[in-house]
């Protein structure tokens, strides 16, 4: 077998042949559910007449095939397990086909498959191939109409996008719904659901007045989960008519819950379809992380109704159109609707740890890749979260209203097309006449731009003097890079003052908080009128997706945090005083030097704890200290052991020092109000645990207790998984054994509460943590097939840095053995699951050997083009 090739983004040849209107009859069965097709095709104007109609298919039996009623003798056609080749057809016409399926075989949970005994599809990106017969590329767009056949008592429900239209009984105990889709669609955007489901029911009213009828479907069990995703859709409803002027434009909304699916959710026309984890929450089983991410995800997928549906993508090396674009609208919405100095926090928090990491390893790609294997690897936090750090800088750049009507624009002249990343910004320059050529290159250069800081005060003339300078690094396949245009929005605080100084730039007076614009290798700025010596306040709310680097002394980071009037910066002082602090202390226990703490950070802190911040929210995220694999990023070689020790270190010294002060901050934000995902509460909670969290770390008898009784009080999972974590991550077996037993035991009729529970003691740093992921791999919670499962075992386990990187190379063997097991079952996921060992760059010597060693043996099998694409790029 040869191995797979990519397919470049410059070959890109608009469609031969365009289906104009879809129709499909599905006869369910688990293991042979007939799919017959009617389409109606027509030829593309500027294609050859003697263009063959190349259609795609994998997996799919044929049973019969016509064209205009005439059947297809195997002459006139040619099969390959991936096409279906007509040479000859005319230039408009019928094409029939009649092709088998197995739902229940389909563990890659691509096409149609069955979940806990119901049907469910996923098509995108390329999974309506594993259905029918068609030309599966986002570019064709057609009119649908599905009629779904089931059994009446097993297959009660049956759904597909857009209205009902028609449905009856059959013989045998069968019946069947018929469905319309007035919208034309690329395939991606199919849907269906069979099953044995109940439903929530709710309604809008849209801003033109029409009525659209809610629906939230579910398994019986979960009826009482569906409140606050119904509640979410409303408000995100509402959000993108006031926001966007952006109106819903069927009658009826779904959404469906599934427990196995590769990813978060999907956005299919009128037919959403939710990873239960997604969508499902109760205060007694879904942390307030969960209740938030679940808003988010909702909105993220209803907004695709515009920025993605009406309006799609070419090709797929468009993703990131639909994909930058609406990850920035659903973060402005979460940021409206609760905290959004940390719902920014949060963001950058994770995009700095995760993106900054891909964007640095073997497979680093642009926003816009030119080039790819497999589409599904591409699904990826650059694509998503730096697109919309992206859109975020369009935004700034062009100011909230010129960006509105940009985004009106685009609307208005692409609805119902399939489109390209320059038709998005070239809107965008059209309605604000700003030039956006060399801000192009964000979407075609891979690799995060660094850009060192460097700055003077001339006293003689109050004059500030600021130099910049950009470099990209070097990513594979792309040596060299061009600079950027890169917006640092900015102030000056007076070291005196300590307030905001106005900012003059050039004669020009900009205000006292001003964006300057990077655009050279190197630039100076000089500020004028400076009236006193100031500390440079960079990249406020975060500017633009790069590493920042100012040489601030501990004394410049101190003041940045009590004074900074930018609440990110302010955090973000706070973070590179811990920084500082951590690295000395990864030194010292390096050097096996014994460990001092840095007071600058106690009385940091100190002042945090006693100085009654009133916004609760970004105190509790003040007060944390970077991650483990944060704290990695920024070391050239990465000392797994070290970090961890030196995190460690600072806890408890910080919680020795502080620790009346942790109490009184814990005993201040308890409450005993009913469980709600209000912004205040969630507020009150992180601050009460985190305050817990700095308290065990120390396990005096005080603290132990206090963590106890949340973890008995049992008032919402927010609390209870909190105790629960600090107490299993405590070197005594006394705390931890009997409480993982009672919550293990409460909730083992619970997948999404169990799934917690496993990540939970994957995640303790103590070292008997590969032998529980082995012995917990047969519980029987656990399933291999269940993405959920995998994610919240393996995945977590990975994520766990001391004990994934033990020097034995089990951790790494381990992750390799289930990446061998998942690339036959769901390659999907398995090209996911090997991300970590992928970043063997990073690490020692020693760990490099064995995490290469591990993806040599992951290459010696017959591979998925999913992992092959993944594993050839690691090994480069
Ligand atoms: N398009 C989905 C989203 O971001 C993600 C997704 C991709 C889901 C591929 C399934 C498969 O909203
Ligand atoms: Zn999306």
């Amino acid at each position: 077998m040869s191995d797979p090739q990519p397919v470049y983004l410059s070959d890109y040849q608009p469609p031969a042949y365009q289906v104009t209107h879809t129709e499909l009859t599905f006869d369910l069965d688990p293991t042979a559910t007939r799919v017959k097709a009617r389409l109606t095709v027509e030829r593309h104007a500027s294609a050859e007449q003697t263009a063959p109609l190349v259609l795609n298919g994998e997996h799919l039996t044929l049973h019969a095939l016509s064209i205009n009623g005439q059947a297809l003798a195997e002459a006139d056609y040619q099969l390959t397990d991936e096409t279906l080749t007509i040479p000859n057809v005319p230039a408009a016409f019928t094409l029939e086909s009649e092709v088998e399926i197995s739902p229940s075989s389909n563990t890659a949970l691509e096409g149609l498959y069955q979940s806990n005994g119901m049907y469910c599809t996923q098509c995108e990106a390329e999974g309506f191939r594993r259905i029918t017969y068609y030309p599966d590329r986002p570019d064709v767009m057609a009119t649908f109409k599905v009629t779904v056949i089931g059994d009446a008592q097993r297959e009660p429900v049956l759904l597909a996008n857009g209205n009902p239209v028609d449905q009856g009984t059959l013989e045998s105990g069968r019946h069947f719904v018929t469905w319309e889709d007035p919208h034309p669609k690329p395939c991606y955007l199919f849907a269906l659901v069979a099953g044995d489901l109940t439903k929530v029911e709710d309604h809008f009213t849209t801003m033109s007045g029409r009525n659209v009828t809610l629906q939230l479907w579910v398994e019986q069990e979960n009826l009482d989960k569906t409140d606050h995703a119904m509640a979410s859709l409303k408000r995100a409803m509402t959000w993108d008519e006031e926001t966007y002027g952006r109106e819903y434009d069927l009658d009826l909304f779904m959404i469906v819950a599934v427990n196995d699916f590769n990813m978060g959710a999907m956005e299919n026309k009128g037919l959403n379809i939710f990873n239960s984890a997604a969508v499902l929450t109760h205060p007694n089983t879904a942390t307030d992380a969960a209740f938030q991410n679940v808003e988010g995800i909702v909105a993220h997928e209803y907004f695709h109704n515009w920025s993605g549906n009406r309006v799609t993508c070419r090709d797929w090396f468009q993703l990131s159109l639909k994909e930058g674009f609406t990850v920035f609208r659903d973060q402005c919405f979460s940021a409206d609707t609760n905290s959004a100095p940390v719902k920014r926090i949060q963001d950058v928090s994770f995009f700095r740890t995760a993106q900054f990491a891909e964007d640095a390893g073997p497979t680093a790609h642009p926003i816009r890749p030119d080039h790819f294997i497999e589409i599904t690897n591409f699904y990826t936090l650059t694509i998503y979260e730096k697109g919309a750090e992206v859109v975020r800088m369009l935004r700034n750049l062009l100011g909230w209203e010129a960006f509105r009507r940009g985004s009106d624009l685009y609307f208005e002249r692409f609805d119902g097309q399939a489109v390209t990343i320059e038709d998005f910004v070239g809107c965008m320059a059209e309605v604000s006449g700003i030039d956006l050529d060399q801000f192009m290159h964000w979407y075609s250069q891979a690799g995060t731009p660094e850009v060192d800081a460097h700055g003077e005060y001339d006293y003689a003339h109050a004059e500030y003097h600021l130099t910049l300078r950009q470099r990209t690094p070097a990513t594979p396949g792309q040596p060299d890079k061009q600079p950027l245009h890169i917006p640092v929005s900015m102030g000056l605080v007076g070291t005196k003052s300590g307030q905001d100084l106005t900012l003059t730039l050039e004669g020009e007076k900009l205000g006292k908080d001003a964006v300057i614009h990077l655009t050279d290798d190197e630039q100076t700025f000089i500020f004028t009128d400076v009236a006193e010596a100031p500390v440079p306040s960079l990249l406020r709310d975060f500017s633009a997706p790069v590493k920042l680097h100012f040489p601030y002394s501990r004394e410049d980071l101190a003041f940045l945090l009590t004074h900074d009037s930018d609440g990110f910066n302010r955090w973000d002082a706070g973070q590179r005083l811990a920084l500082l602090a951590l690295d000395d202390l990864i030194a010292a226990h390096r050097n096996g030097v014994e460990k001092v703490m840095d007071s600058r950070v106690v009385e940091a802190f100190r002042t945090l704890l006693t100085s009654s911040m009133d916004d609760k929210a970004v105190l509790a995220e003040m007060l944390t200290l970077p991650s483990e694999a944060y704290i990695a990023e920024q070391q050239p070689i990465v000392d797994v052991d070290a970090i961890h020790a030196a995190r460690e270190f600072v806890r408890q010294s910080l919680a020795q020092a502080l620790r009346d002060e942790f109490i009184a901050v814990y005993k201040e934000n308890g409450t005993d109000e009913a469980y709600a995902p209000t912004p205040e509460q969630i507020a009150q909670r992180s601050l009460k645990n985190i305050a817990l969290s700095y308290l065990m770390s120390i396990e005096d008898d005080e603290s132990v207790a206090l963590c106890e009784a949340q973890f008995a009080a049992d008032h919402n999972m927010t609390d209870v998984r909190h105790a629960l974590t600090l107490l299993v991550h405590s070197d005594r077996a006394d705390l931890a054994t009997p409480a993982l037993k009672a919550f293990g035991e409460k909730w083992a009729h619970d997948p999404l509460v169990m799934d917690q529970w496993f990540t939970i003691q994957v995640s303790r740093p103590q070292p008997d943590v590969l032998e529980r992921v082995q012995y917990l791999m047969q519980h029987p919670a656990f399933s291999i097939k269940n993405p959920n499962k995998v994610r919240a075992l393996v995945g977590a386990f990975a994520q766990n840095r001391v004990n994934f990187h033990r020097l034995d190379g089990k951790g790494y063997a381990l992750l390799a053995d289930v990446v061998i097991e998942l690339n036959r079952l769901n390659p999907e996921i398995a090209a996911r699951l090997i991300t970590p060992l992928t970043r063997w760059q990073r690490f020692d010597e020693a760990r490099q050997q064995l995490m290469r060693a591990e993806l040599e043996r992951i290459k010696q099998e017959p591979l998925s083009s999913n992992v092959f694409e993944v594993v050839e790029k690691a090994l480069a």
